[in-house]
């Protein structure tokens, strides 16, 4: 595999090798590094990384990587869990700028607030929350395993779910069970325009629709399959359709054109006529900025131990229970 550097991006940055992917590779070896990506990151990135997957698997890898350093191509809160779970290896981020609309909607001392309105609440939290979040919480979910753990939970404990109400909601039809959600949201997965996707089912009438729980009920509504990242990936590969209308970043679609490449991914327009189903924190990672990050060590992931500490807990128990 070879990547360019554009001749633009060059002239700014005179250390920038033309051969990224073979410096990239260079560096890994020399760091000793593993490279995780999620894939919301650009194709090129997906095509460097030594593990692609969704949060689920991304953590379960960070959980029980060999390598010295972790360089993690995905949002803050990605790769905050793998500092949690290796306090000694030096986890790097290629824009520490790479946040998240969710966990930003999840302030910690409104929280705090909240947590202590609901004292016999169990707290249940999805992985996309800042580290202060984590430590308040309980057990940690992720979109591919949050029915299964709360479905393992004792029925006549309260649940607090934060912070995403989309899949909040999500949960509570699937399991049945009652629960207190917190009222955050992503700027992504609420984009997406019911309309426009009824539109498109009108002009491709045998294609299906498969959607992330953290989209809108009117979007959930006309889905054929509601999955995490790699569940949709994986369910592309075995339906028998040959068209899918996909709502979700498409980030991922670069993976289901790799695996189905017979098949026709159409990605799910937002509601203005702009590229806002791509997550703008996601696509701030570029391979330039990898390379830099591994050549330079830095931005590195720093965490407060005692909140590491506490983040760790939940984190874990997310992992048994899994
Ligand atoms: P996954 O659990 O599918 O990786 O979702 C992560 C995410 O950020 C979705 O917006
Ligand atoms: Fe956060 Fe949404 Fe981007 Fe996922 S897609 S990282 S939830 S802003």
């Amino acid at each position: 595999m070879f990547a360019t550097v554009s001749p633009k991006f060059n002239s700014n940055l005179n250390n920038i090798p033309n051969d990224l992917f073979s410096a990239i590779k260079q560096l890994k070896k020399e760091l000793n590094a593993v490279i995780l990506a999620h894939y919301y990151q650009d194709s090129d990135i997906q095509d460097i990384a030594d593990y692609i997957g969704d949060s689920l698997g991304l953590s379960q890898k960070a959980a029980n990587t060999n390598a010295d350093v972790i360089v993690f191509a995905g949002v803050h809160f990605m790769a905050e869990t793998a500092k949690i779970l290796n306090p000694d290896k030096l986890v790097l981020l290629p824009d520490l700028a790479a946040g998240c609309s969710l966990a930003d909607s999840c302030p910690p001392q409104e929280f705090k607030a909240f947590k202590e309105a609901h004292p016999n609440h169990l707290v249940v939290s999805y992985i996309n929350c800042t580290a202060e979040i984590k430590a308040m919480s309980d057990i940690i979910c992720t979109s591919s395993n949050a029915v299964k753990i709360i479905e393992q939970i004792p029925e006549d404990r309260p649940i607090i779910f934060a912070p995403d109400k989309n899949l909040g909601r999500y949960v509570m039809e699937q399991t049945g069970r009652d629960l207190v959600l917190w009222q955050g949201s992503c700027i992504v997965h609420e984009t997406f325009s019911e309309k426009k996707i009824v539109q498109l089912q009108v002009e491709h009438p045998k294609a299906e629709v498969i959607a992330h729980p953290e989209c809108e009920p009117p979007v959930l509504r006309h889905a054929n399959y509601v999955g995490s990242t790699t569940a949709l990936l994986k369910y592309c590969q075995a339906s028998n359709s040959k068209e899918f209308i996909i709502a979700t970043e498409p980030g991922i679609i670069h993976q289901m054109e790799k695996a189905a490449p017979d098949k026709h991914f159409i990605p799910a327009p937002a509601m203005n006529n702009c590229a806002c189903n791509e997550c703008p924190y996601m696509r701030l990672n570029t391979l330039e900025k990898l390379y830099l990050a591994m050549k330079n060590k830095t931005p590195e992931i720093i965490l407060p131990e005692d909140i590491r500490v506490a983040a760790l807990k939940p984190i874990q128990r997310m992992l048994e229970m899994s």
